[in-house]
């Protein structure tokens, strides 16, 4: 009470009003709310060549269009994803001029929906524990970070055998085919990738 009471005496001296009516400008500038519900089942987005798309603002035109011809600049609210648990949205511009407003998002899956474990901007990494920003970066400029197999980012120990593997097991989507024995395959390979990695992450910390 005491608190509501300092808090409407400072706001009728004007002191806050200045910073709340930034606080709420700022909401107003950021068009795009992401939580676990902007996700959804991969093989329900966009397709394209090896990868999958959508755009939250409603612009799936302006985002297909860049993916398909392979260059340029992804509009605001383009997502991007390989795999079901890693996910690149692109914010509106200026948002994050360091990372070309692109946020990226390690997501947990399973049959109920998602759930984000990790998001943000530099800080995020990778099942490896390698960063998201930092091998993305090494794109070359007319790709946007997006590094698809020769754009000049770090090399990852996913075959395409894998990605598809992973999109096709994607727990979220209804009418899953049977999961194929090559898929299987390929989804024990990347187990045995994984645990290799770990193990080797694991050794080296002190
Ligand atoms: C060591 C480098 C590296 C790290 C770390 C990394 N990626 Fe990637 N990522 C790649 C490469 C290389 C590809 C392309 C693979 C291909 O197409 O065969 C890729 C593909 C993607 C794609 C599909 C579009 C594209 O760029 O080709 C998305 C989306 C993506 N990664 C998101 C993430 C997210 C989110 C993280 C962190 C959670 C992450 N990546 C961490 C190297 C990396």
């Amino acid at each position: 009470m005491m608190k509501i009471r300092s808090l409407a005496r400072s706001m009728s001296a004007g002191l806050l009003a200045t910073p709340l009516l930034l606080v709420a400008a700022h909401a107003d500038a950021e068009k795009l709310k992401v939580d676990d519900n902007s996700f959804k089942c991969i093989t329900e987005m966009t397709p394209v060549r090896h990868f999958y798309v959508d755009n939250l603002l409603g612009n799936l035109a302006g985002t297909t269009a860049v993916a398909s011809v392979g260059r340029g600049e992804y509009p605001e609210g383009s997502v991007v994803q390989l795999v079901p648990n890693e996910v690149m949205i692109k914010h509106e511009k200026g948002f994050n001029p360091a990372t070309r407003d692109w946020e990226f998002f390690y997501i947990d899956v399973d049959a109920h929906g998602s759930k984000i474990f990790r998001r943000g901007f530099a800080e995020v990494n990778n099942r490896f524990d390698q960063n998201c920003f930092a091998c993305h970066v090494q794109a070359r400029a007319e790709f946007d970070l997006i590094c698809e197999e020769d754009h000049g980012c770090a090399p990852i120990p996913v075959t395409r055998a894998m990605f598809g593997a992973l999109q096709r097991s994607d727990p979220r989507c209804k009418n899953r085919p049977p999961v194929s024995a090559e898929d299987a395959q390929a989804l024990k390979d990347l187990g045995e990738i994984v645990k290799a990695l770990k193990a080797g992450g694991e050794a080296r910390k002190p």
